[in-house]
């Protein structure tokens, strides 16, 4: 999983592709390199580490050229260093490349091209395109690519170069996204749109299999077969800023206070009068009818928020749901009918588990909607209809707005298709309306409020090797997330339980300084979750209580006490885990942890 970027024209390609590589390392960070073609040859630079190690290499040892490919890796085959780094280069010297994906026939591929007496370098499936590229040049490099393509299996984005032809970037993508920047003379390829934004608003989306030609004159798209394709051009409307972390200390905190913008943003448009509108997802009753089951599919933070999606559908649409990790589903052998109603959530729509979980459900002939947040990414391109989250770019690698608007994306699914089969009846949905209308409020409130107690916590308990998080019903899935945030960023081992099954194991641990996080908003299953918070105060277990404002049995249990805004208890988790996204927070700022690039993560997985 990787950042790939490139650029045609007349500014210094070194530039622009470090302008692009900075935009693209939340998705890998463990490399960098580049590649400059200038009229006499291909010059390399590469630096292990962050793309600073890199800058650093070409301040000391400049590359002028106008025509570069860069990366920014995280290491799939081969260990981060400078030989594995990209740009790879061929056996003659001439050809360079850039990979994102994984090639997983390289093996045989490489045998057969040492046995040709080829000497490879480095560790990575890339060196193996980069020396069949070039056996397979004669003269013309898109069909030189073209042609290795059809030995290749696995996924992929490329961006190629060669000596012999000077003035183009040849890139083709599978499985893995790349974007075409259009500018006037010049042009671009990403991984991702916000490493064009500095320079152009007009992008094309590569689909799959197409390959491109790229000179500072234009864009040629073509088929597989190499006939040429009509651009599909679009204007994005991303803009730099959105992408920056506009005075906040890291992305993290900037966009943990963007919530409540990016949930006015997901409700807009769908909530009309006291109703749910999905016309965008063109549901009908009919089809709804035949829907004898729901799966959802997803990995990560946004498998914590298929978990609630779960009890959302079933309490509104009461049609039998199941949450799906993505990873497990494709070898779960699962059983797949056209019944079936598939619902994948993936913030970047480009994670490869719930990708491939994806098109094994529609082989099936499963109906496929997806929960997403980025437009025009491969997930989306794959579902029948996707509900945008519009949380705007999540840089962070820790999931925080995008968790949220998920949620807010299962609430207005729930709802909606629960109307539409006559099983939410119009008081309920009008009920549920109201509180999405005041959720932005109530995010913005609760995060205008210095929360005293989280900062507290977070100092006491920042150097405890242990935490517990529990919750039940609604934010069992609270308390995963709690706890998969704390642990990420701040590299303490933390676990989130239902709240029923501590006696069943987790209450052996707790003794007089074992902290446990009791996620307990109004609800039905409150007092429940209070007699298990009793059974840790009986062992004298500390206990954080996250309450409702006014409950008064919480504040005299608490040993330290976070309140939330009065809601529904189905948009509940919504405003609970805001809190638990700030202990994380300061629990690793506090610890000086790199919170925006957390040590072996990526933003967005690629790889299985
Ligand atoms: C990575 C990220 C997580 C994210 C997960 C799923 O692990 O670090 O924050 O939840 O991938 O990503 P997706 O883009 O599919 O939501």
């Amino acid at each position: 999983m990787c950042g790939i970027v490139g650029y045609v024209g007349p500014r210094e390609a070194t530039e622009v592709l470090i302008e692009g590589l900075r935009r693209l390392e939340y998705r890998g960070y463990d490399s960098a390199g580049v590649a400059v073609m200038n009229g006499s040859g291909v010059q390399v630079r590469k630096a292990v580490g962050r793309l600073s190690a890199l800058e650093k290499v070409l301040s000391g040892n400049g590359i002028h050229g106008g025509v570069g490919i860069g990366h920014t890796r995280w290491a799939t085959h081969g260990v981060p260093n400078e030989v594995n780094s990209h740009p790879h280069i061929s056996f003659d010297g001439k050809l360079s490349i850039i990979h994102n994906g994984i090639i997983e026939n390289y093996r045989e591929l490489k045998r057969e091209l040492i046995e040709q007496g080829v000497t490879f370098k480095s560790d990575t499936d890339t060196e193996v395109v980069a020396h069949l590229i070039a056996k397979a040049f004669d003269g013309d490099l898109l069909h030189a690519v073209n042609a290795v393509l059809k030995r290749l299996r696995g996924a992929y984005a490329f961006a190629v170069c060669h000596n012999d032809q000077p003035d183009r970037i040849v890139a083709t993508r599978m499985g893995s996204p790349l974007v075409i920047g259009l500018g006037d003379g010049e042009n671009f390829i990403a991984s991702d749109v916000p490493a064009l934004l500095k320079y152009t608003r007009r992008v094309v989306f590569l689909e799959e299999g197409q390959l491109a030609e790229v000179t500072r004159e234009g864009v040629k798209l073509f088929d597989s077969e190499l006939k040429p394709v009509a651009l599909k051009e679009t204007t994005t409307s991303l803009t730099l800023d959105a992408a920056e972390k506009e005075g906040y200390e890291h992305f993290m905190l900037k966009e943990i206070h963007e919530q409540p913008h990016a949930l006015a943003e997901t409700i807009r448009g769908r909530i009309e009068g006291e109703r749910v509108d999905l016309s965008e997802l063109n549901l009908d009753a009919e089809t709804l009818k035949g829907v004898n089951r729901i799966a959802l599919l997803a990995c990560g933070t946004s498998l914590y928020s298929a978990m609630v999606g779960k009890y959302l559908l079933e309490r509104f649409t009461r049609i039998p749901t199941e949450t799906w990790s993505a990873s497990e589903f494709r070898y779960a052998d699962p059983v797949i009918d056209p019944g079936m109603l598939v619902i994948a959530v993936s913030q970047s729509g480009e994670t490869a588990d719930t990708l491939e979980a994806l098109r094994i459900v529609k082989a099936g002939g499963a109906r496929t909607i997806a929960i997403c947040n980025v437009m025009g990414s491969s997930i989306p391109r794959t579902v029948d209809g996707t509900l945008y989250t519009r949380a705007g770019p999540e840089i962070g690698v820790a999931s925080t707005k995008a968790y949220t608007t998920q949620l807010a994306g299962f609430v207005l699914l729930a709802v909606g298709i629960g109307r539409m089969l006559g099983r939410t009846d119009e008081a309920t949905e009008a009920k549920i309306v109201e509180g999405l209308r005041q959720l932005p409020g109530q995010t913005k409130a609760l995060l205008d409020e210095d929360i005293v107690a989280v900062k507290r916590c977070a100092k006491r308990y920042k150097d405890v090797f242990n935490f517990m998080y529990i919750g039940r019903h609604f934010n069992y899935p609270t308390a995963m997330e709690g706890a998969l945030k704390l642990k990420e960023i701040s590299y303490i081992h933390a676990e989130g339980y239902a709240g029923g099954e501590m006696k069943h194991g987790p209450l052996a641990l707790v003794e007089g300084t074992f902290p446990t996080i009791a996620i307990a908003p109004q609800g039905r299953t409150r007092e429940k979750l209070i007699s298990n918070v009793q059974e840790i105060k009986a062992r004298k277990g500390v206990v954080v209580m996250l309450s409702t404002h006014g409950d008064e049995e919480a504040r005299e249990l608490a040993d330290y006490l976070i309140e939330i805004p009065a809601c529904e208890e189905e948009l509940s988790p919504i405003l609970a885990v805001i809190p638990l996204q700030l202990l994380a927070y300061y629990t690793a700022t506090q610890l000086g942890r790199d919170v925006d690039k957390p040590r072996n993560l990526a933003k967005s997985v690629t790889v299985e």
